[in-house]
């Protein structure tokens, strides 16, 4: 897929390069640990979610790309990871919402996106995220949407924290699955 702009719902949609992540780290580190937001993990951890080079590994990853989501002015306010899993599967990460513009409705936007931009560029017949246990408010927004726990869960990665701590032991990732309309 090229790496063009396009527009939805007044939201720009391009796929990041290694040097926007400068920019990109410290939306995803306020998105997830400020608590200014109202999905926040600040109760849960104090580490920065992701370092810069963790951000440009996503980047050049194969079959992967970062979405650079800005408002109709150019400010940034929006990322995600979008990955091709397998033939049919793609998977949503590091979906982050400036939190001075969360409980807006861009996120919904960025997901109906995302959604169209994996049954477009890969064929995904299915969406997967990973959502942090305990999050029940998040585990709803994800299930109003259409998404549903497929009963796995996997280990939370303690020992790749990029600075900071775990403020519990008990954490670990819920999935959850969408199936993807083929319209
Ligand atoms: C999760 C996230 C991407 C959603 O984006 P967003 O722009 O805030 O979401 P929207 O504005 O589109 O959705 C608003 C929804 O939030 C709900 N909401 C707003 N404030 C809320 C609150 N204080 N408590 C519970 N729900 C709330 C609204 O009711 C609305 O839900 P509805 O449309 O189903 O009724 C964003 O909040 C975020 O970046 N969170 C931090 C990072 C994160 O957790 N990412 C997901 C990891 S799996």
């Amino acid at each position: 897929m090229a790496d063009s702009t396009a527009s939805y719902s007044g939201l720009r949609f391009r796929i990041a390069t290694p040097d926007d992540a400068p920019q990109l780290q410290p939306l995803v580190k306020s998105a997830y640990r400020d608590r200014g937001g109202w999905t926040t993990e600040a109760d849960m951890l104090t580490d920065d979610r992701i370092d810069i080079d963790g951000v440009i590994g996503k980047i050049v990853t194969p079959d992967t790309v970062v979405l650079f989501i800005t408002d109709d002015i150019g400010t940034l306010v929006a990322c995600c990871e979008l990955a091709k899993r397998s033939t049919d599967l793609a998977y949503l990460g590091m979906f982050a919402v400036d939190p001075h513009r969360q409980g807006s409705g861009i996120g919904n936007h960025v997901l109906a996106y995302v959604e169209a931009y994996c049954r477009r560029t890969w064929g995904a017949k299915r969406l997967e995220i990973s959502v942090t246990w305990p999050r029940p408010e998040l585990s709803r927004w994800y299930s109003r949407r259409g998404f549903r726990e497929t009963g796995e869960t996997r280990p939370f990665p303690y020992s790749d924290l990029a600075e900071g701590e775990a403020l519990r032991d008990d954490l670990y990732f819920v999935i959850m699955e969408k199936e993807l309309s083929t319209e």
